[in-house]
């Protein structure tokens, strides 16, 4: 089919898709970079690494065989063609803004989709309520808002199946990573404190959160694969349909963190009347997700896709290997410049330091939230004793 592409308007190709969109020139910042809020559809290039993992992920949990999804909050339909392109996806593209279903029509059309894929114009949330009211079973829902995705999750989690997967954005990285108190109180209900793992605490916030209203729903839900990656958190989930099951994972994987700001001593705890604190200051933070935050073995799989996709990069695939190992280890990272300051001693390399660690029999690793952070099992005391002997 001819499809029509206006003088203000540019071909992008993003892994096997190619798409419409208005001219990315059109809308450059004083600092000369590409503002996609400012485009009247969405298509943001930074999030084509989040993109290329739902690809993988799809492939890996479906196991290329054919799943049924929607995307509910579309844009330009780039993610939703992506999945239909590359991992054997049919189903729903939608987006509220009229502006957008013109652009995911004629995409669905460039990419001669017709009948595997369909747009639509809705509400994200009556438009998911709508299949949960007809009882069309969903394999895969895509939830990629602005912001918080907390207003979509109820209707997000009804109309998947038995045993389904959802994969989730939040780029509201301040509240979760408790750089605004008040909204990380009314949005996720924590009363939080900065800490020296910010960014793996907002990633057990989200998940404390997506689990609850899962439950509330009667689904159980188990992370896969999740990772903060620029200024956005993606969380992948395999749910399934069980009210008793839905209360074993809230009852073993909610919790709270007690964190010492003395020592930067941290561990999960059930219940806050667990609490000891030895006259030291110490916080009660959560309720959170204190179980793993993914499937090492299925990471693998992930990575395994990856290396046969001509489109996945190096750095991707170092990134998920990063992930697999840290995945290991359930404690929150800890950042050694912090425990070198408490000991007002000069740091070693990173990497040295992890080395020593390992040589007094713990694991540790890097991880991908903080270059300065370290994944370990290493007991405080015994990381404090092999600083001071340093
Ligand atoms: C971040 S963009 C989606 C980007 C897209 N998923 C991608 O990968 O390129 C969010 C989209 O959600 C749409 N949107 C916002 N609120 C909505 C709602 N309540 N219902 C449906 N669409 C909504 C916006 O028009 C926007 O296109």
């Amino acid at each position: 089919m001819n499809i029509k592409v206006f003088d203000w308007e540019e071909i992008i190709v993003e892994g096997l898709a190619k798409i419409i969109i208005p001219k990315r020139e059109l809308f450059i910042r004083p600092d000369g970079l590409y503002e996609p809020a400012w485009s009247p559809v969405f298509y943001n290039p930074l999030m084509e690494f989040n993109r290329n993992i739902t690809v993988l992920v799809t492939i890996t949990y479906f196991n290329k065989k054919e799943f049924f999804f929607i995307e509910p909050l579309s844009g330009t339909g780039i993610r939703g063609i992506r999945l239909a392109l590359e991992s054997n996806g049919y189903g729903y593209i939608n987006d509220v803004d009229p502006l957008s279903y013109y652009y995911m029509e004629r995409n669905i059309s460039l990419n001669s989709l017709q009948g595997k894929l369909v747009a639509t114009i809705n509400e994200a949330n009556t438009f998911l309520n709508n299949f949960t009211f007809s009882g069309i079973i969903v394999d895969y829902i895509d939830i990629d808002p602005y912001g918080s995705p907390i207003p979509f999750i109820d209707s997000a989690v009804r109309p998947l199946g038995k045993k389904a997967l959802i994969g989730i954005t939040a780029t509201d990285t301040g509240p979760l990573t408790c750089s605004h108190k008040q909204k990380t109180l009314r949005r996720y209900g924590v009363r939080c404190q900065k800490v020296d793992f910010s960014k793996e605490l907002g990633l057990r916030i989200l998940l404390y959160n997506i689990a609850l209203r899962a439950a509330s729903n009667d689904v159980a839900v188990y992370p896969l694969i999740s990772f903060q990656h620029k200024y956005y958190y993606r969380v992948f989930l395999k749910t399934a349909r069980r009210g008793n099951e839905s209360y074993k994972v809230m009852d073993k994987c909610s919790g709270y963190i007690l964190y010492n700001s003395e020592n930067l001593d941290r561990e999960f705890i059930k219940e806050p009347n667990e609490v000891k604190v030895n006259g030291q200051k110490t916080q009660i933070i959560g309720p959170l997700w204190i179980c793993p935050l993914g499937d090492p073995d299925f990471i693998k799989k992930v990575i395994n896709e990856g290396t046969r996709q001509e489109y996945i990069n190096r750095e991707t695939i170092n990134f998920l290997e990063e992930l697999v190992r840290e995945t290991t280890i359930n404690q929150p990272y800890i950042r050694y410049d912090k425990l070198f300051g408490l000991h007002k001693k000069n740091m070693p390399s990173i990497n040295t330091f992890i080395e020593l660690i390992r040589k007094h029999g713990y694991e540790a690793y890097r991880t991908h939230f903080d270059p300065r952070g370290i994944k370990t099992n290493v007991p405080i005391e015994i990381l404090h004793e092999i600083i001071s002997s340093f």
